[in-house]
């Protein structure tokens, strides 16, 4: 397949370039500095000129703090940039592949949500990506939406990183116990992104490790695996940490329709979170790899 990924340059698509290629597939990659996906006339020709059989979008305004002071910035990355991504692909008959988040949902459900359920954003990032899934799912219907969460991987600030970086300075941690969610290995998503794409799935699917955690309990395994025995950590209530957008409180994703679409799950969480770690000291030594 000839496949182009928007946003390589990001943790997620800098992964699915080496997936993509590994399976076997043409892969052209555009970032920022190429294609700005707000504009809809460098979309058209940007799909026109690669002409590919799939364009997979995992370009986003990911900051989601800083999405709350800058509502149309964000709106016009995660909303309007992929509704002239699949603007330009219904037009050549092009699939799309594009991700959203977990916080799209509130988080008052006591269970793992499932595709179908109500989506009620507390913070503008998750508005910012429910409007772009609305406005990709209404304009063309050759269209696999991927949900994932709490995402970490070989590029770009994520949670592990941080944790990591913070026992160089402190030994101890107060992390917060009141958000359940399920972390998830960007590279480990790559492969059940080309399983679906392979596989001609459309619509929307719930992808991420299996098994959930707090984040305190995500923080102390961390440190458990990296042998940072020094450090100690507390759990705390989201309270004691405010910022500027709100958190749900379970953003659970349910991987039900997955598996019973493919036959397959992702690896327990902890599984994955062991290998990345093992590959953690190679990946800092690389300048390549830190983009950030
Ligand atoms: N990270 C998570 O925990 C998480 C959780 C759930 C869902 N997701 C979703 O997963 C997808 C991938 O996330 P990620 O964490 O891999 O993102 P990321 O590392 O921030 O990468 C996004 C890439 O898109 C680029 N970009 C930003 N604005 C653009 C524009 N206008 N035109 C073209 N490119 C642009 C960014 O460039 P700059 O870096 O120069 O801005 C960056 O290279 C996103 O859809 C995100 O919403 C992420």
């Amino acid at each position: 397949m000839n496949i182009l990924v928007i946003g390589h340059k990001g943790m997620l698509g800098s992964d699915l370039m080496i997936r993509f290629t590994m399976a076997g597939h043409d892969v052209t990659g555009l970032d920022i500095d190429e294609l700005d996906i707000t504009s809809r006339e460098a979309c058209r020709d940007a799909v026109r000129d690669a002409g590919p059989d799939a364009v997979v979008n995992a370009a986003a305004y990911t900051n989601v703090d800083g999405c709350e002071s800058d509502r149309e910035g964000c709106f016009a990355v995660n909303a309007q940039g992929i509704g002239n991504i699949a603007l330009a692909c219904r037009d050549r008959g092009i699939r799309v592949v594009h991700f959203s988040t977990d916080y799209v949902f509130d988080g008052r459900k006591s269970a793992p949500y499932v595709e179908d359920d109500p989506c009620a954003p507390l913070n503008v990032y998750g508005e910012s990506k429910l409007e772009g899934e609305r406005l990709l799912l209404e304009t063309t219907d050759n269209a696999l939406l991927i949900r994932t969460s709490w995402l970490y991987g070989r590029r770009g600030k994520n949670f592990v990183r941080t944790i990591l970086e913070k026992t160089a300075v402190t030994d101890h941690l107060d992390v917060v116990d009141d958000q359940v969610g399920c972390p998830t290995y960007s590279w480990d998503l790559t492969g059940a992104v080309n399983l679906l794409l392979e596989g001609g799935h459309r619509g929307i699917f719930h992808v991420t490790n299996r098994g959930s955690v707090s984040w305190y309990d995500f923080a102390r395994k961390i440190l458990e695996m990296a042998g940072k025995t020094g450090v100690s950590v507390s759990p705390v209530p989201t309270e004691r940490f405010p910022r500027p957008a709100v958190r749900p409180r379970n953003s659970v994703l349910s991987g039900r329709k997955f598996l019973e679409t493919t036959g397959k799950t992702l690896r327990f969480w902890h599984l994955a979170l062991a290998e990345y770690l093992s590959h953690t000291a190679c990946y800092a030594a690389d300048p390549k790899v830190a983009k950030h």
